[in-house]
């Protein structure tokens, strides 16, 4: 890859522009599976590297604490447009700066420090902002945790609303980091209803699925819809929080002034150009292709002999428990990025082991299908995963480097968009 394509900077720095050839080399050669990535569209990139960059706009379209906003007001209102026309909601705030402090945003909101909170518990597949001790949403706030069923691998409704009911928590979250399973946003929403509970959906890793119609929406079920903007959505790295008319002033004023100061314009602006790829019939057909090449590929672990988290997917992300393979996650997951497939190291329910040396490895087929690879390919890419899995137990390293080899093979005939091969 020439640093060239970015002739400017390596003029400047040529030291960090290798940096970030480097990186493009390993975004195109390898097979990237991390469920929480993507590759952006080459106009998604160029909308977030704009001289959007260069505004300070506190405040919102119409209403903000500096002059010069004519352009900017232009660029956030049609983002917010966007969202509202994709995801069916009432109001949407495009300003928090990533996932974390879209979540931290609605706790200021609807919260007061001390309050019980409920979300899935972190090594069950919840996320750190959804109550877990470590955050900062699990020490100011009392998190109380739900999980999944030991014997199915599947959220237990009934036991949510018997834990919701007891516990009358302020907030509920649903939604994770390592859930394979569709959510049942109107089973969450009945129980919130009952527990007197503000639902908030927290759709990071889903987002792109349900603008394209391959997951049930939370829009009408969910009091707040929190989303990342950079997973399946495949936008820059941002978020929004999306809800009803009669949440919004609440939700605007905890983003700004209560947690941020100003918006970062030109993720805004690629924001707005994500929302708009994901409104056209080739994205809706990109969904379901995730979700197609997800069960495909679970389905072909599964003939290899994996242990798959409640025994499938119905998304994008397949949990593996290692376990009866013998190899710990974090040994598979360095060794498959030997052979050049990249993915994390994660927990699984009832993990007897530690979450820096879990017994899992997370994949997903969010990036794989932005670059056109299909059902068809799954077969191969589960064998690779096994080769490299039973070459990991033996530390056998001429075997990753042939899977390295044929990996970076299919790779060449499969450019990322946004990132051509030289
Ligand atoms: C469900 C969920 N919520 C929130 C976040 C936090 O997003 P960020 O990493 O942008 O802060 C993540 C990130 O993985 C997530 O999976």
């Amino acid at each position: 890859m020439p640093a060239s394509r970015h002739p400017a900077l390596s003029a400047t720095d040529p030291e960090l522009a290798s940096f970030v050839a480097a990186e493009e080399e390993l975004q195109a050669r390898t097979l990237r599976l991390i469920p929480s990535e993507n590759y952006v569209s080459a106009a998604v990139l160029e909308a977030s590297g704009t001289v959007l960059q260069n505004k300070y706009s506190e405040g919102y379209p119409g209403r903000r604490y500096y002059e010069g906003q004519q352009n900017i007001d232009r660029v956030e209102a049609l983002a917010v447009e966007r969202a509202k026309g994709l995801f069916g909601v009432d109001h949407a705030n495009v300003q928090p700066y990533s996932g974390s402090p879209a979540n931290l945003a609605v706790y200021l909101a609807f919260a007061q420090p001390g309050d019980t909170v409920m979300g899935m518990a972190l090594p069950m597949g919840g996320h750190l902002t959804h109550g877990w001790g470590v955050s900062a949403t699990g020490s100011w706030f009392r998190g109380v945790q739900y999980g999944v069923r030991q014997d199915t691998g599947l959220i237990d409704y009934d036991a949510v609303r018997d834990q919701a009911l007891a516990e009358r928590p302020k907030i509920i979250f649903c939604g994770g980091t390592a859930l394979p399973r569709t959510i049942d946003f109107a089973a969450f929403a009945s129980i919130a209803r009952e527990a007197g509970s503000v639902l908030v959906a927290d759709v990071a890793h889903i987002a792109g699925l349900i603008a394209g119609g391959a997951h049930p929406s939370p829009a009408g079920h969910a009091d707040v819809v929190s989303t990342t903007t950079h997973k399946t959505l495949r936008g820059p790295r941002g978020a929004m929080l999306m809800c009803r008319e009669e949440h919004a002033k609440a939700i605007d004023k905890a983003v700004f002034p209560g947690l941020q100061g100003g918006p970062h314009n030109q993720t805004t602006a690629g924001i707005a150009v994500a929302l708009h790829e994901a409104a056209q019939p080739s994205f809706t057909a990109y969904a379901h292709a995730v979700v197609a090449n997800a069960k495909a590929l679970a389905a072909a672990l599964l003939e290899r002999g994996f242990d798959l988290v409640s025994g499938g997917t119905d998304n994008h992300l397949i949990l593996i428990d290692l376990t009866g393979k013998d190899v710990p996650g974090k040994v598979a997951a360095k060794a498959l990025d030997r052979a050049g497939i990249v993915v994390n190291y994660n927990t699984v329910p009832f993990d007897p082991r530690k979450p820096f040396d879990p017994s899992g490895i997370r994949i997903g087929t969010p990036s794989l299908t932005s670059r056109g690879l299909s059902t068809a390919h799954m077969p191969a890419v589960a064998e690779w995963i096994s080769r490299a899995v039973d070459a990991a137990a033996t530390s056998d390293e001429p075997a990753l480097a042939a899977v390295r080899a044929e990996v970076t093979d299919l790779m060449a005939a499969f450019p990322a968009p946004g990132l051509p091969l030289s």
